[in-house]
């Protein structure tokens, strides 16, 4: 292998001068033991490892990253394995998302600045997925990205228990009196019992199906279990594979087209997937430049039936999922709704990956003609409160609260909202509509997964389950409710919703699209000339410079100075 690329490589303008700066680059890199002939023009592959054990879920990726090195060297490649940034969504605070941008940048530059001529993401836990492929893209390298894949079925008392989806639900069981707190203590080693991420259709699933439909991941990328052999062969064959994909010169612009964008919400609909999957691929195409706007969420995704019967909107977990068929199973279901010509890492179309995909559990994967909801995609409303767009999922909402009228009781920001939900003199029913503030992108800072507010007490204990709940605030993918997010602009850049004030009539309707404040324009502009700017403590740092930045909801919450393509090139030399 080695000599045979006919192309220079980028990793030869550090690895392959006779002159100082060649021996400087070589010198170095050799004192852990690396042999000459690796540095003799041979492609050089970087492994972008999100490893952390703050991100529990991607805490086996030292694992992985040495199966990708094999198939590397199988392959005649020269593997060099770097940390990023990682960004574990159960421990950081305030929110992950508050990092993305950061870590992503850490990954543009890391990519950039280094001899690498291809490149490998390893990815997992919520948004190290977006981050990565957002710095990769900025950069424009052939790339490969893995998941880390799913935990194994939680399994609790008998039952099947899905991450995140059973903590919202035991939570307000404890709240209501229905579950004691032992029992509540006992389920948490029960959830989360191998490695791996979610293992629900959440965000971090969600976004390992998007990696695959975007065919920029390995077919049957998103479903094998973390801890499956499987899941490490497939590691393997990747390392593999990104070596051919150098000697190809297939960069990541030439997957992730507006085809491949199409693709992936057709399949968010049709796994019934998380919300979060709005920001990030908007966030993703204007890295690209690539025109994908919020609308064609609707546009593509209205009519997709949701097939796949996993938690939070169905029953199954994602372990049932691999063993029904995976996502190659629900593409190949899609038929001509899915552009089959798009092309993948493997060098085949999607078409071809999926072309008669097995499906060995029709009640995890539905066919077509029955599916678990008719309406499986993501809803785009529009109206006077939310001008620039707001988002909510359908096939977790209750039927009858998608057409719904009920008075505003107002929450100003999370902290209020702690304080008073469960105030026994709360003047709220179930017919009211909870407004959350000051929680997107700017007002968080970060727009923390907080729209799926915790319904009062007294009404939990009535026996209410849901309700209609409107804010600015992202949801996490495993939560579930009539909740309507990302309303754009957010009140802390004085969005409509800023204006709300407690008993203000608002009508949501899903059917029409619509989301109105019943206020008189007049009363409106009134109010707007009374409102103040949310006085914010951060005055420094980076979260200045993400408050000074950071783009609305409908722009996929990007730093303004981040979208637009870049490039791979860099022109001068360290020394
Ligand atoms: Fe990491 Fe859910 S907390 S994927």
């Amino acid at each position: 292998m080695a000599n045979k690329q006919k192309r220079k490589l980028r990793s030869q303008g550090w690895f392959g001068g006779a002159d100082k700066g060649g021996f400087i680059h070589r010198s170095w890199t050799k004192n852990q033991g690396f042999p000459d002939h690796l540095f003799d023009g041979r492609p050089v592959i970087g492994i972008c490892n999100t490893w952390s054990e703050l991100t529990p879920c991607n805490a086996h990726f030292r694992r992985i990253a040495d199966c990708v090195k094999r198939g590397i060297y199988e392959a005649g490649g020269f593997p060099l394995e770097f940390p990023v940034m990682s960004l574990g969504e159960t421990l950081m605070r305030p929110t992950a998302m508050l990092f993305r941008n950061l870590a992503s940048m850490d990954v543009e530059e890391s990519i950039r600045a280094n001899p690498i001529d291809g490149v490998v993401l390893l990815v997992g836990c919520d948004k190290t997925t977006p981050a990565c492929l957002m710095g990769a893209s900025s950069c424009d390298l052939p790339t490969l990205a893995i998941s880390g894949g799913p935990m194994l079925n939680g399994k609790f008392r008998g039952e099947d228990i899905g991450s995140g989806t059973v903590v919202w639900k035991y939570s307000e069981d404890v709240r209501s009196g229905a579950m004691p707190m032992c029992d509540f203590l006992e389920a948490e080693g029960c959830m989360s019992r191998s490695a791996g991420h979610c293992m629900t259709m959440g965000t971090a699933s969600t976004m390992a199906c998007i990696v695959e439909a975007l065919g920029i991941g390995m077919p049957m990328n998103a479903a094998i279990p973390a801890v499956d052999s499987r899941r490490y062969a497939l590691a393997h064959l990747a390392g593999r594979r990104i070596v051919e994909m150098v000697d190809e010169d297939l960069r990541i612009s030439k997957i992730l087209t507006i085809q491949a964008f199409e693709n992936a919400v057709r399949v968010v609909g049709a796994i019934g997937g998380s919300t979060n999957a709005v920001i990030h691929l908007l966030a993703l195409a204007g890295r690209l430049g690539v025109d994908f706007k919020l609308e064609d969420w609707d546009r593509l995704g209205r009519n997709i039936p949701c097939l796949v019967n996993l938690m939070p909107s169905g029953k199954y977990l994602m372990e049932d999922f691999y063993y029904a068929g995976g996502l190659p199973a629900v593409i190949h279901e899609l038929g001509d709704l899915i552009n089959r010509d798009a092309i993948t890492v493997n060098g085949n179309t999607i078409g071809e990956n999926t072309s008669g995909a097995p499906c060995y559990n029709r009640d995890v994967i539905r066919p077509i003609t029955e599916p678990l909801t008719s309406q499986g995609g993501i809803a785009i409303l529009r109206g006077n409160l939310c001008p620039n767009g707001a988002v909510i999922k359908p096939s977790a909402a209750s039927a009858n609260l998608m057409k719904h009228r009920g008075p505003a009781v107002v929450f100003e920001n999370i902290e209020d909202l702690h304080t008073r939900i469960d105030d026994p003199s709360l003047e709220i029913d179930e017919t009211s509509v909870m407004v959350l503030k000051n929680c997107g992108p700017r007002g968080y800072p970060g727009m923390a997964e907080v729209g799926n507010m915790p319904l009062p007490s007294k009404l939990l204990k009535k026996g209410i389950t849901d309700m209609v709940r409107i804010s600015d605030a992202r949801m996490s993918g495993t939560a579930y409710g009539t909740v309507v997010l990302h309303v754009a602009p957010e009140a802390a850049a004085g969005g409509p919703l800023a204006l709300v004030k407690n008993g203000d009539y608002i009508r949501l309707d899903v059917e029409e699209r619509m989301l109105n404040l019943e206020v008189s324009e007049e009363e409106l502009a009134r109010r707007r000339e009374q409102w103040q700017k949310l006085q914010t403590p951060y005055h420094r740092g980076y979260y200045k410079l993400y408050i000074d930045h950071v783009l609305q909801a409908d722009r996929g919450a990007d730093f303004d100075f981040l979208v637009g393509s870049s490039s791979m090139e860099i022109t001068r030399d360290s020394h």
